[in-house]
């Protein structure tokens, strides 16, 4: 349904789950795919896999973590060099566990907000030169932390609120240079690190699937699907908004669930 053929698409955080399944629609439909994220490992088998899907294309990686500068300079130099512009970057590193805030400590805060909030920023700060004007798309990856309560999830819900205020933010400041912004909420998703550290056994994850209007746990493709509208010029009209993509989660059931979730965890620490 869609054609990416020549266009050059970066997705940071892009070498598993929802946002490599990102990465390898883009490339199916046609795109030049860079991914980045801290393992070269796992950077190198998303590379492969690229390759793979869309042989024509080029494709690359770079290994860095988004809290260093230094090291996201560097790979985005990188990609300056093969690419000479950006028509599409999806920011989606991030980190998560489950931790009631009152036994939260600083660093575990800090580490969340550091990787999701401020690493975003800077993926954005790098990205901002080398976008496409007009026409460049930009695609932040939220969660329904953002603006649904959840119980273990202050550390998250603080640091996805502001990606989310950051896309609304920089949709205003970019718009008048041809760069749109967005986010991304995905609901939960099955066979995912997020998914599966919130909910990990099949039992909770069925729970959880019972929770959503649309009674059914999401997959990654559901997300890329949104990602390849959203860069796509039938949203040419679209910046600044929170698109959840998530069965109908984040009217209710998500915070239902996550609070069973957490009673059950509990329960299940003092056994
Ligand atoms: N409960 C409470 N605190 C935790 C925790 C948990 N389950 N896991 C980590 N922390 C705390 C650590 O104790 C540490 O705080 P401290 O120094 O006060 O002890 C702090 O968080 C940083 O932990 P560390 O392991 O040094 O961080 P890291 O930078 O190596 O890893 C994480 C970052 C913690 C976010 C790690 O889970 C990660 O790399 N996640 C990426 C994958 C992922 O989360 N995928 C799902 C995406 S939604
Ligand atoms: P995942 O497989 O763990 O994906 C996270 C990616 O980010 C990996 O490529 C990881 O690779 C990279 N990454 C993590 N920390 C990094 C850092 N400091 N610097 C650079 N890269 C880093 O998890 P996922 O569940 O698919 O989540 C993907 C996105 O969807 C996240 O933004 C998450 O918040 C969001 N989300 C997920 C769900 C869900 O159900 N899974 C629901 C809502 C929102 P390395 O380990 O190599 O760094």
């Amino acid at each position: 349904m869609f054609d990416y053929k020549g266009k050059n698409v970066v997705v940071v955080g892009g070498t598993s789950g929802i946002n490599l399944a990102i990465a390898l629609a883009f490339a199916q439909a046609g795109a030049n795919v860079a991914v980045a994220s801290r393992s070269a490992e796992k950077v190198n088998a998303a590379v492969k896999l690229l390759r793979e899907a869309n042989p024509k294309g080029t494709h690359m990686g770079a290994s860095f973590d988004v809290r260093d500068v230094d090291g996201l300079t560097a790979g985005f130099s990188q990609f300056n060099v093969h690419f000479s512009q950006i028509d599409v970057l999806v920011s989606g590193a991030a980190g998560n566990f489950p931790a009631p805030a009152a036994l939260l400590s600083e660093n575990g805060f800090k580490s969340v907000m550091d990787i999701d909030l401020l690493g975003s920023f800077q993926v954005l700060k790098q990205a901002y030169p080398l976008m496409t004007r007009p026409g460049g798309c930009i695609i932040q990856i939220s969660a329904p932390q953002a603006f649904v309560a959840m119980p273990m999830q202050a550390h998250v819900g603080a640091a996805k609120a502001g990606v989310d205020m950051l896309t609304k933010n920089l949709a205003l400041e970019w718009g008048c240079e041809g760069i749109r912004i967005n986010s991304i909420v995905p609901g939960p998703i099955s066979g995912t690190e997020g998914f599966n550290r919130l909910a990990p056994s099949a039992e909770l994850q069925e729970r959880v699937a019972k929770s959503v209007p649309l009674q059914r746990n999401g997959l990654r493709q559901d997300i890329a699907n949104g990602a390849l509208f959203l860069a796509s010029p039938m949203a040419s009209y679209i910046t600044g908004v929170v698109l959840p993509i998530d069965g109908g989660w984040s009217l209710g059931g998500a915070s239902m669930a996550m609070a069973e979730l957490a009673l059950l965890a509990t329960t299940r620490a003092k056994e």
